[in-house]
């Protein structure tokens, strides 16, 4: 279902808090980057990764989050299939279970659209969410992308941190046909 990337990394949380930076686009002292890596690094459960491999992706459960989640009240799945099979996606795994998702939509060469971040009750307040988002950030075929925009009602402080910012209302525009039209479409079209 998904077109897979070549070499899709799969992260230890230690190594990805070492190679993924502040996000600030900041170059940081080795001992700043190892220091902070060792702290993010005891938040996690030793046994969890972040992986990119769209293969790994769990449908079933990525769908049930996304069907309840404030942005996306009864998406269709068939809706969700076609937007994961077309963006890239860390997902969040202990052992076999999947426990986080993070979305990018992006053409891979300038630009990207951070959405769908959803971490599991039982697993909130480690640093899962970012850990995610890091590992989107530090992924070899996103560095030339000259903006990351996402939109959220509460989370703002989960991104502030890795570099995310207010837009300028100046320059951003946004359109958002009637829902009646876009629920009404069939993803198959
Ligand atoms: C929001 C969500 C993804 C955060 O996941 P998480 O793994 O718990 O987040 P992290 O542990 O990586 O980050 C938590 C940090 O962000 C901060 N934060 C700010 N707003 C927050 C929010 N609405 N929810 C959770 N943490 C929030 C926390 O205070 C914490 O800060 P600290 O590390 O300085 O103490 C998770 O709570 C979730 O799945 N919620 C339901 C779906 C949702 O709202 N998704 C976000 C859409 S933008």
């Amino acid at each position: 279902m998904h077109q897979a990337a070549e070499n899709p990394p799969d992260l230890s949380l230690a190594s990805l808090a070492l190679t993924a930076g502040s996000g600030d686009g900041q170059s940081w002292p080795t001992a700043r980057r190892l220091s902070l890596a060792r702290a993010s690094a005891a938040r996690y459960d030793a046994a969890m990764e972040i992986s990119l491999d769209p293969a790994r992706v769990q449908l079933d459960v990525v769908y049930g989050w996304l069907r309840t989640a404030y942005w996306s009240p009864d998406v269709r799945r068939e809706v969700v299939e076609r937007a994961f099979a077309n963006s890239v996606v860390a997902g969040a795994y202990v052992g076999d279970a999947q426990i986080g998702v993070a979305r990018l939509v992006t053409d891979q060469a300038t630009f990207g659209w951070l959405c769908d971040v959803f971490v599991a009750e039982t697993h909130r307040g480690q640093g899962v969410a970012r850990a995610m988002v890091r590992a989107l950030m530090a992924d070899p075929r996103l560095q030339t992308l000259r903006r990351w925009c996402l939109g959220t009602r509460d989370a703002h402080g989960v991104y502030a941190p890795l570099g995310f910012g207010p837009v300028n209302p100046a320059i951003w525009m946004e359109h958002r046909p009637d829902a009646a039209a876009w629920q009404a479409q069939s993803a198959t079209r």
